[in-house]
């Protein structure tokens, strides 16, 4: 087990994710049997966490967990991944994150979330994880309650902190964070909210707009689509392997853990785009969200492969 307090302090929640498969999801009012059923880590944050330490990262993760054996289970299996946890608070009073996951045939999900501890966050607890370990960079999701995350961003833009926000769940609930953040990282869905449009219309004009926001970069996910990326430098698309898709949970976790890792030791921002897009396509051939998280040998040995390699 390596442990080892992170350059990289990751903000946000720590789930037990509860997935059931199931060749299409029930209607309202609908019972539908299912084919499987597993219980993984999961939470964005910590999916984060995780695919930092597997790309070679270092991750200090800042949450909560309640005091019962979902959270316990969550703490050994990120001690494992070798995730420094000494920054997740427990909670005697909220019980740990879970998350019912359903995933259809094809490997779209529906996630019903329930945050519990992890809302009980408070701004003194982030801003002294902050202090103590002055990390490189701090990779936030939407997950921590609002004024942490706010005090989180602005102490780090003063320490002259990289701010990486990936701006879900709840994008509309975000936009008060954006101004002190460097690297914005959101898909159409959550760009279109945070904008204030119904579709999102013009993909680089979408970016130019997200950047009026605050964000030095914009790195806009698509999907299957791959990549956009905008910043004083111009826009860069960057397009995935064709891979066969299982479970798309954690694909996003999957790229913002691996590109911040990268960034950390790789000189060009596009070498970092173009390994964290392989980590995450490499991901959705594999069910789960932490199971599916490849790591760093994984991930290169996909550019010495032909396209599709990523198959199981
Ligand atoms: O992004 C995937 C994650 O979102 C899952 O692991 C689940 O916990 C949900 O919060």
């Amino acid at each position: 087990m390596r442990k080892t307090p992170g350059s990289i302090l990751v903000a946000g929640a720590i789930n037990t994710d509860l997935v059931a498969t199931m060749k299409r999801a029930p209607e309202a009012g609908e019972t539908v049997t299912g084919t499987t059923f597993a219980i993984h880590g999961g939470g964005k944050a910590a999916n984060q966490a995780v695919a930092v330490a597997r790309s070679g990262g270092y991750a200090s993760l800042v949450g909560a967990i309640g005091d019962d054996d979902f959270g316990r289970d969550r703490l050994s299996d990120l001690d494992r991944d070798g995730v420094d946890t000494d920054w997740v608070m427990v909670h005697g009073r909220d019980p740990s994150g879970v998350a019912l996951i359903l995933v259809e045939d094809g490997g779209e999900n529906r996630i019903a979330y329930v945050p519990g501890a992890t809302l009980a966050v408070p701004p003194d607890h982030a801003e002294a994880a902050l202090a103590a370990l002055r990390p490189a960079f701090v990779l936030a999701t939407n997950e921590l309650p609002r004024d942490t995350l706010k005090i989180l961003f602005t102490a780090a833009r003063k320490a002259a902190i990289h701010v990486v926000f990936n701006a879900t769940p709840d994008p509309a609930m975000a936009r008060n964070l954006i101004e002190d953040v460097s690297t914005l990282i959101v898909n159409e869905g959550e760009a279109a909210i945070l904008l204030g449009r119904k579709a999102i219309g013009d993909l680089h004009d979408a970016v130019a707009a997200l950047r009026r926001l605050g964000p030095e970069t914009v790195v806009l996910t698509l999907g299957a689509q791959g990549v956009i990326t905008g910043s004083a430098e111009g826009v860069e698309e960057y397009r995935p392997p064709p891979v066969t898709v299982v479970d798309t949970t954690g694909a996003g976790d999957t790229f913002c853990g691996a590109f911040v890792a990268r960034l950390t030791r790789e000189s060009k921002v596009e070498d970092a785009v173009r390994y964290a897009v392989n980590a995450s396509a490499l991901s959705v051939t594999r069910p789960g969200a932490q199971p599916s998280i490849p790591t760093r040998d994984e991930v290169l040995a996909m550019s010495l492969t032909p396209a599709g390699c990523a198959s199981p």
